[in-house]
């Protein structure tokens, strides 16, 4: 433990108060500095780590996206793991990113009094910029239908950082808005709506809400997949969280983690 993270621990109360309300999490780690809470994370889960096991670190120097890209992560952001063992087939399993999505939607609206959307499948946006990013992996054992565990990362863009001049145009923050907003106040929120959620996953009842809050549907949008690009009208997204397009007159459904999107 580095001498910033004994301060950390010895300051820690307050997330760690905050987080005892909420029987959900049986663990917290908080790290200043990490290569990536993912991978902290997965390592805790394959040493038997239980559900509810959070990991926070103040920045990352290998944050890791969707699609094998980096995630910009510094000071100043949210970036927290959870493993989860959500016992179901992974085909299933792949709700708990849309799940996600929703709660941290609601969660940005109450603490910052912002509009969150969700761009399919796992990126918020506020103010047509994305402030936030969901990356769940699964941990699959061999010849077995269901995953020994999911890791579940989210990435939250807080308060200003200096950006890239190439991401300047994408990224966004959520004191934008003027607001100051605290972090321990956003991670609690962030975990108080996902365990409400997660309690019900299989019945996909925040799919409507996913749908209300999507920022693709009815739009004409970029598709990039291994083979190429393509554009395609959104028309819907189905319950088990595919994207239905029409693309030139052809409807196709496209699944997570086959595609990605631009607007
Ligand atoms: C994406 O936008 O493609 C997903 C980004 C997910 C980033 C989070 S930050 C916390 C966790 N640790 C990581 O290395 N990635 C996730």
């Amino acid at each position: 433990m580095t001498e910033e993270d004994e301060k950390k621990s010895r300051n820690a109360e307050s997330l760690e108060l905050l987080l005892k309300q909420n029987s959900f999490i049986v663990s917290l780690q908080e790290l200043s500095e990490t290569d990536s809470t993912n991978r902290v994370a997965k390592e805790l889960a394959l040493s038997g780590a239980p559900e509810g096991t959070l990991v926070v670190a103040e920045r990352q120097n290998g944050g890791k996206g969707r699609l094998g890209r980096s995630f910009f992560s510094p000071e100043g952001g949210i970036y927290m793991s959870m493993v989860l063992r959500p016992g179901m087939p992974a085909e299933r399993a792949v709700l708990i990113t849309t799940c996600a999505a929703v709660a941290v939607a609601r969660a940005i609206e109450r603490v910052s009094e912002v509009v969150a959307g969700i761009k399919w499948v796992n990126d918020i946006f506020v103010q047509g910029k994305k402030v936030c990013g969901i990356l769940a992996e699964a941990g699959l054992v061999p010849e077995e239908s269901v995953p020994s565990y999911v890791v579940l990362g989210i990435g939250i863009n807080v308060k200003h950082q200096s950006v890239p001049e190439e991401l300047k145009d994408i990224l966004g923050c959520l004191e934008d808005s003027g607001k100051s907003v605290s972090k321990n106040d956003l991670i609690a929120a962030v975990w108080e709506e996902f365990s409400e959620l997660y309690r019900n996953l299989s019945a996909a009842a925040y799919m409507e809400e996913y749908k209300k809050r999507s920022v693709l549907l009815g739009k004409t949008v970029t598709l990039f997949v291994p083979e190429g690009e393509y554009k395609a009208v959104v028309t819907d997204i189905d319950k088990e969280g595919h994207l239905e397009i029409d693309r030139d007159g052809v409807k196709q459904k496209l699944s997570y983690g086959e595609v990605s999107v631009r607007m």
